[in-house]
């Protein structure tokens, strides 16, 4: 499942994977995980620098699939609630924009997704380059996406449900910022494969996207 933020993804992912008894991988939690990781060791993230390749590939991430209890460990530590704070939210599209950062951790999921797929049968991932790149073999692909305003303001509310308040005008232009940079970087950019479903989110719950997600797993055995 991929697609720019505040289009409901995680929140329909999840849900799916529960309900598919599989489990979830939020490939974005490990390029957020890279970036705390570049933070900690004090460098500009924002840069090009080897370094920041070098801190970012020897970061010790691990991420919980469980649907229930997203997790993801740095070293051990949990960081969940500190990699979606804004430090990280405003540079992660940096650090991920490096192909050597990209391709190292693209390695990763590959090899949980594999484990996943042996064990349970499938998994539901979701990122920004699941379909095109991480899992193009994947049995089914879905694109959600959604107009800039609407997405900047599910975005406002979650920050605001996590007590992290901006308002509205800064929220749409971090969305608008991320979507750009997502879209525009060379390596692995933000877009639909081909043969994904493109479901437009504007006017669909959260419970009308799951219901056509359903259908779709059926429809796909
Ligand atoms: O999904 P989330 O908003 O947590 O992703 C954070 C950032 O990680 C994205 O804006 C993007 O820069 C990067 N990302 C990526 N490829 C993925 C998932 C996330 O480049 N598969």
């Amino acid at each position: 499942m991929d697609g720019p933020s505040g289009t409901g993804k995680s929140t329909v992912a999840r849900r799916l994977a529960r309900e598919c008894a599989v489990p979830y991988l939020d490939t974005g939690a490990m390029y957020r995980a890279a970036t705390l990781a570049v933070l900690r060791a004090g460098l500009d993230a924002g840069s090009s620098d080897h370094d920041v390749v070098l801190a970012a590939a020897q970061a010790r991430i691990e991420s919980g699939t469980d649907p229930a209890a997203p997790r993801i460990l740095l070293s051990g530590e949990d960081v969940e609630s500190e990699i979606r704070g804004p430090e990280v939210t405003g540079l992660v599209s940096a650090v991920s924009a490096h192909p050597e950062i990209r391709e190292l951790i693209v390695g990763r999921q590959r090899e949980l997704i594999a484990s996943a797929v042996a064990a349970d049968g499938g998994m539901v991932v979701e990122g920004r380059d699941i379909g095109t790149v991480v899992a193009p073999d994947a049995a089914l692909k879905v694109y959600l996406t959604a107009s800039d305003e609407i997405r900047a303001a599910r975005r406002g509310a979650q920050d605001r449900k996590a007590g992290r308040g901006a308002d509205a005008a800064t929220v749409l232009a971090a969305v608008r910022r991320r979507d750009h940079l997502d879209t525009t970087r060379p390596v692995s950019p933000l877009t639909a494969a081909a043969d994904a479903v493109v479901l437009d989110t504007d006017h669909l719950s959260v419970d009308a996207v799951l219901d056509e997600l359903r259908r779709l797993v059926g429809e796909r055995g």
